[in-house]
């Protein structure tokens, strides 16, 4: 049977000056979570926005809110991005020492807990939080800014998370975040991944129903 898959539009790439119209439109457009970015302008070289706009988002949106932290020590601020709306709450595996403590911090509270990896960090690394988590969030291109462009080799650590979840029968998702568009979305989907997040690629067109039912297309 063919697993569910989830188109989680980037509001990185929308317009923040109507940011209710944009949630409204892109929900209607198909969107099955809306991926937010929250940067600190430590870890990446950019900075966003925080649990004050999350829980304003909440407070419209009808699909749930999955959280992507670029944030150095996240582990200190996990109970106010969960008590701000985060359905979802994904932290980067280069930030903390102590993942087992953040995940375990995160499923104490109820939340589904996801774990990040740059493109120069290997996901053999993950080996021993695999069976602890809901998600793997690869990042294609290095995090920071929306519209660059997808860093191949992503494709191959897809493979690996995919064939290790198959081999020890474990259930997390693989999102791949950064670069993803309509042509190589198919390709992502057939190696193993369940949840594209995509910001340019849809943000930028006038027709947000009409480039994620092209992207689901090719699921
Ligand atoms: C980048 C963010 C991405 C970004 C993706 O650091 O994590 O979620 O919004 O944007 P696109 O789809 O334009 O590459
Ligand atoms: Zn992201």
């Amino acid at each position: 049977m063919k697993s569910k898959k989830y188109i989680a539009p980037s509001l990185l790439s929308a317009n923040f000056l109507h940011l209710e119209r944009e949630i409204e439109d892109i929900e209607r457009a198909g969107a099955d979570l809306l991926h937010l970015d929250i940067m600190d302008g430590h870890f990446v070289p950019n900075i966003t926005f925080g649990p004050f706009i999350i829980k304003q988002i909440k407070s419209v949106a009808s699909v749930p809110l999955d959280v992507h932290l670029m944030i150095e020590e996240p582990q200190r601020w996990i109970e106010k991005y969960i008590e701000s709306g985060a359905d979802f709450l994904t932290i980067h595996f280069e930030t903390d020492p102590h993942l087992n403590r953040v995940i375990n911090e995160i499923k104490r509270l109820n939340k589904k807990v996801g774990v990040s990896i740059n493109p120069s960090t290997h996901p053999m690394l993950l080996e021993y939080v695999l069976e602890y988590v809901d998600l793997i969030l690869v990042m294609s291109v290095n995090p920071g800014f929306g519209g660059q462009e997808f860093i191949e080799n992503s494709f191959k650590k897809i493979k690996w998370l995919n064939n290790y979840r198959e081999k020890h029968s474990l259930e997390f998702l693989i999102e791949v975040d950064g670069g993803v568009n309509e042509s190589n979305v198919g390709l992502l989907s057939n190696i193993g991944a369940d949840i594209f997040v995509a910001g340019s690629a849809i943000f930028s067109k006038n027709d947000y129903g009409k480039i994620i039912k092209r992207m689901r297309e090719n699921l």
